[in-house]
């Protein structure tokens, strides 16, 4: 397998390949998506609810997902590295939001994502400026959780719709090489891929996006806190690390572990 590059990621629009897209958040989760040859790994800021917890995505630092990001880029071999610039870390000002995706692409990173449309036009322009490649991210974008009063479809309506199209397209003129769409009606999305020319990445977005990204979490079972209708669980991790851990104890409350082979 070689190298995934943004170039690589761009061709598989043009050529009309889907693309699989899966988070991660640490070194042995990277290693196996990397293995089993996922061409992008996010580095998602979906970190602070399911790998530690939080309510939402607005208390994770920048030092958190530079964590992450050195975690998963140690797994990683062949596949882009994408991270998520967390909240506060590129909305005060483009001086901060170049320095912040810096430090980002110093730790692994080999693309940043960070959301908004219009608004962030100037300041994906200026990261793609200072060479380093943005992936956007549009529509239900969850550091607007307040705004829009809990994780909504977003452009239902004519005006919001209106919206999303031109927020799509201002991404790209900055400069994107891929954007994201989240939480969109299917025929939305459909309109979007088709008329931008980078590929989009739907979750939440329906079936015609040029790839689709899940966290990684959602795919294996592992979290339950929040289930929206558009995941789809492939595996169920909590379950076998629940009988896993109880044979474990009953082992080693009857005496059967540790025995005679595991000690010295
Ligand atoms: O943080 C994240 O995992 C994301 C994806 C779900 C798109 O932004």
């Amino acid at each position: 397998m070689k190298k995934v590059t943004i170039l690589d990621i761009m061709k598989m629009k043009q050529e009309g390949g889907k693309i699989p897209v899966l988070t991660a958040y640490d070194y042995p989760t990277a290693k196996a998506l990397d293995e089993a040859g996922i061409p992008v790994i996010l580095v998602g800021d979906s970190a602070g609810m399911v790998f530690a917890g939080y309510k939402n995505t607005l208390s994770v630092t920048i030092d958190e997902m530079r964590y992450h990001t050195k975690a998963v880029a140690r797994g990683s071999k062949n596949a882009l590295i994408v991270t998520d610039m967390p909240f506060l870390s590129y909305q005060v000002s483009i001086e901060e939001a170049k320095r912040n995706s810096g430090l980002l692409v110093r730790e692994g990173a080999e693309a940043v994502k960070l959301e908004g449309g219009l608004s962030m036009e100037d300041t994906i322009s200026a990261i793609v400026d200072m060479d380093i490649p943005v992936m956007g991210h549009i529509g239900l974008t969850p550091q607007s959780v307040h705004r829009m009063g809990g994780y909504r479809v977003q452009g239902r309506e004519k005006k919001q719709r209106e919206k999303l199209l031109s927020d799509a397209r201002a991404v790209e003129k900055a400069g994107a090489f891929c954007i994201v769409l989240e939480g969109m009606p299917a025929d939305l999305a459909k309109e979007i891929t088709e008329t931008i020319s980078i590929p989009t990445i739907g979750i939440g977005a329906g079936p015609y996006c040029d790839g689709q990204v899940l966290v990684i979490n959602d795919v294996l079972g592992l979290y339950e806190d929040v289930q929206p209708r558009f995941i789809k669980r492939y595996a169920n991790l909590k379950e076998i690390i629940s009988s896993a851990v109880n044979e474990y104890a009953e082992e080693v409350r009857e005496g059967k572990f540790p025995g005679k082979e595991h000690s010295f």
